[in-house]
C-alpha cells in the first residue's frame, strides 16, 4: 500500500526520497510522486508507474531542496495517473501533502470545501487534507501546526501524512492516525516513512508514532504532541534490523532470497525457544501459564497467508490442548457478533503488524476484555505494540510481496506456542512434548533438502506454467498448504490456481478435471490417517484423465504409480509436514512465475502491507 518517505535536513532531499521511495517498492504501488522546496515554491513531480519512470523525469527536471517529502500510490480512490499521485496540495499550491490510508468522510468534506470555493483537482480522498488545512488557514488558526491539528479533528478514517508549507523551509510536518508511520533520527537531519526498511541506511534511531500523534520535524529536533495539542515526550528506539537485510544478497529476486533464508529462520527459533524446565521457552512472553490454565476458548484471526497459518495454529492447538480453537479472516471477523467473552484468547496473526482488518479485529476484541496475543514480524509495529502479548517471529524484513519466510516462521510459531499453552493447561505430557519438539528439530534440515532438489520443481513448473488453471489439493494439516500453494501461484504467476480440501473436491471442483488440468496433490505421509483418503482423491483425479503432480514422501511407491510428476520430499512428521511441503510450494509458483515472465518481488495490483480495509 501507499509508502510515504519525507526528508528535513542539510542535504538535498531528492535523491534521498527516491532512494527511501525505492526501499518501499516492496509494498506495491502504481503511480509516485515527490515535492521539494526549491527557492520559495514547493516544486511537484509525479508519475505513473515504477519509479524509474519519475526518476527519468527528475533526471529532465531536476528539482533540488533540503525538504521534500515522497510517495508511492496504490490506487484505492480515482485511477492510476498523474492527477490522482500524491503529492496533493491546496489551490495555490503552497501546501504539499502525502498519505497513506482512507478519509472515509471526504466526499462530505470535499462538498463543503468546494461550496466554500475550493478547487479540486483529483478524484482521491487525500485532496480534501491540504484544502481542508488552508481553510483553517484563512479561518484564522495561528500556526501551521494548529491548521493541521484542526484539520484533521474533521477527518474521519485512516492516516498517516507528511506536509510541507511554502513558507515554513525548514519544517516538514507529520501526523498519524490507523496507518504506520515513523521518524527516523539522524545528526542535523530528520525523516518521515512509512517502515524501517525504508530508511535503514540513513538512521539508526527510530521514533514509533502512536495513533492521533503529530509530529513537527526540523534538522535539530523533533517535536510530538497529540491533537488536543498536549506534548508527548518523544521515545527514540535504536534500529534493530540491518541495512544488509533489505539487500538480495546475490540472489536474483528477493522472494527466492527469502525462500532460502527458512532454514536459517526456523532454526534460530528453535534454539530460542529451545526447552526450558518442562515445556518450550517463550522468553519475555507477557502471557503465563496461570493464564492459559483459565482459558477457554482462542479465537485465531489474519488475513492472506497468515490466515493459512492460522488454519494450520488451530489444527495444531486442538491436537495438544482441548481449547476449542476457531480461525476466522479477520475482514470478516470484525462484522461478525461471535459471542466472545475475555474468557477467549484472540491470537492475531500478522507479518507486517499493520493489516487493518487484523488491527480492527483486536481492537474489537480488546473493547470485549479479551487478551490479545500477536504473531508477528515487525517489532514497534501497531499490531505488536497493541497485543497484551508477542510471539515475534524474528524472521528479518520481507520485502518480497508473497509471503515466503514469514509464512514457515509463523507455522514454527504456532507450534512452539501450542506446545507452551499445552504444557501449561498440564494437557501435553513432558515426554509427548519432548518428542515433538524432537520431531520439530528436524525441519530445517528437510527444508534444506527440499532447496536442494529446487531444479527438480523447476523443471516441473516449466512443464506446467502455462496452462489457464491449477487445482491444489490437501487434507487436514495440509489444507492450509494447498491454500498457501495455489495463493503463491496466483500471486506471482497470475495463473488462476485453486486451492481445495481434498474430500470437498468431488462437491465442485471435480467438474474442472480434464487431460489437461494440473492437480497438485499434497499427499506426504508418516503415520497420517488422512493419507488413504488422500490416495484415494488422487485416484478420483486420475480415473478423470487429470495431471497428477505429487508432493510425496521419499520412497513412496503407491505415489510413483499415480502420478505424471513427483515432487520428493523427506519423511516428515505429518503435524510439521506443512513447514516443508509449503517450500516446495512457494519454489513451483516461483519457477511458474519465472517462466512466465512475471515481476516477481512486485506483482501487479499486489500491496505487501495492506493498511487500508
Ligand atoms: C497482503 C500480503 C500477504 C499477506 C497479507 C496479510 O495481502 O501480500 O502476503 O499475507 O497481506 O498481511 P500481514 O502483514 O497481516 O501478515
Amino acid at each position: 500500500m501507499c509508502g510515504i518517505v519525507g526528508y528535513v535536513g542539510k542535504r538535498n532531499a531528492t535523491p534521498l526520497l527516491i532512494n527511501g521511495l525505492k526501499r518501499l517498492e516492496y509494498r506495491g504501488y502504481d503511480s509516485a510522486g515527490v515535492a521539494v522546496r526549491q527557492a520559495d515554491a514547493l516544486v511537484v513531480r509525479k508519475s505513473v508507474g515504477r519509479l524509474a519512470v519519475l526518476e527519468q523525469k527528475l533526471a529532465e527536471h531536476p528539482v533540488t531542496g533540503t525538504l521534500g517529502v515522497g510517495h508511492t500510490r496504490w490506487a484505492t480512490h480515482g485511477e492510476p495517473n498523474e492527477v490522482n499521485s500524491h503529492p496533493h496540495t491546496d489551490c495555490t499550491g503552497r501546501i504539499a501533502v502525502v498519505h497513506n490510508g482512507i478519509i472515509e468522510n471526504y466526499q462530505e468534506l470535499r462538498a463543503e470545501l468546494t461550496a466554500q470555493g475550493h478547487k479540486f483537482r483529483s478524484q482521491t480522498d487525500t485532496e480534501v487534507i491540504p484544502h481542508l488545512i488552508e481553510a483553517e488557514l484563512a479561518a484564522g488558526a495561528p500556526t501551521p501546526e494548529e491548521a493541521i491539528r484542526r484539520a484533521l479533528r474533521r477527518a474521519k478514517g485512516a492516516y498517516a501524512l507528511g506536509i510541507l508549507f511554502h513558507d515554513q523551509p525548514h519544517t516538514l510536518y507529520a501526523a498519524r492516525h490507523g496507518s504506520p508511520l515513523i521518524v527516523g533520527v539522524g545528526r542535523d537531519e530528520h525523516f518521515i516513512a512509512s517502515d524501517v526498511p525504508a530508511i535503514v541506511d540513513q538512521v539508526q534511531r527510530v521514533i514509533y508514532l502512536d495513533d492521533g500523534e503529530v509530529v513537527i520535524l526540523r534538522a535539530d529536533g523533533v517535536s510530538l504532541s497529540r491533537l488536543d495539542g498536549t506534548a508527548v515526550e518523544a521515545k527514540i528506539q535504536p534500529v534493530t534490523i540491518a541495512a544488509e537485510a533489505v539487500e538480495k544478497a546475490g540472489f536474483e529476486t528477493f522472494m527466492l532470497k527469502e525462500i532460502h533464508e527458512q532454514p536459517r529462520i526456523l532454526r534460530q527459533l528453535l534454539a530460542r525457544h529451545g526447552w526450558q524446565s518442562g515445556t518450550v521457552a517463550l522468553p519475555d512472553f507477557a502471557l503465563g501459564a496461570p493464564y492459559f490454565r483459565k482459558l477457554n476458548r482462542v479465537m485465531i484471526v489474519a488475513c492472506g497467508s497468515a490466515y493459512h497459518t492460522g488454519m494450520y495454529g488451530k489444527l495444531l492447538l486442538e491436537n495438544v490442548t482441548s481449547l476449542a480453537v476457531e480461525t476466522d479472516l479477520a475482514s470478516e471477523f470484525r462484522y461478525r457478533d461471535p459471542k466472545i467473552d475475555p474468557g477467549t484468547l484472540i491470537i492475531a496473526v500478522s507479518q507486517s503488524g499493520e493489516t487493518a482488518d487484523t488491527l480492527a479485529s483486536i481492537r474489537m476484541a480488546k473493547s470485549w476484555g479479551c487478551k490479545i496475543l500477536a504473531i508477528c514480524n515487525v517489532p514497534g509495529s501497531t499490531v505488536a505494540r497493541e497485543s497484551d502479548a508477542v510471539f515475534f517471529t524474528e524472521a528479518g524484513p520481507e520485502i518480497g510481496v508473497a509471503a515466503t519466510k514469514s509464512f514457515t516462521a509463523q507455522l514454527m510459531a504456532f507450534a512452539l506456542l501450542a506446545f507452551f499453552i499445552g504444557r501449561a493447561r498440564g494437557e501435553l505430557a513432558e515426554t509427548q512434548a519432548q518428542e515433538l519438539l524432537t520431531d520439530l528439530q528436524t525441519i530445517p534440515d528437510a527444508i534444506h533438502y527440499v532447496l536442494d532438489r529446487k531444479d527438480e520443481i523447476r523443471t516441473v513448473a516449466d512443464k506446467h506454467h502455462d496452462g489457464p488453471s491449477s487445482l491444489y489439493l490437501g487434507r487436514r494439516f495440509n489444507y492450509p498448504t494447498a491454500l498457501e500453494g495455489a495463493l503463491k501461484n496466483k500471486e506471482i504467476s497470475y495463473q488462476h490456481a485453486e486451492g481445495y480440501a481434498a474430500g470437498e473436491m468431488k462437491h465442485g471442483p471435480i467438474a474442472l478435471i480434464n487431460e489437461y488440468l494440473p492437480v497438485i496433490c499434497i499427499c506426504t505421509r508418516t503415520r497420517d490417517e488422512v493419507y488413504a483418503k488422500m490416495i484415494s482423491n488422487i485416484k478420483e483425479v486420475e480415473a478423470r484423465h487429470g495431471r497428477i503432480i505429487a508432493l510425496a514422501t521419499d520412497g513412496d511407491a503407491t505415489i510413483a504409480q499415480l502420478a505424471e510428476d513427483i515432487l520428493w520430499v523427506p519423511p516428515t512428521r505429518d503435524e510439521f509436514s506443512p513447514m516443508v511441503n509449503v517450500v516446495t510450494l512457494q519454489l513451483l509458483a516461483y519457477y511458474a512465475a519465472q517462466a512466465r515472465g512475471t515481476d516477481i518481488d512486485k506483482p501487479r495490483n499486489l500491496a505487501k502491507s495492506v493498511t487500508v480495509e
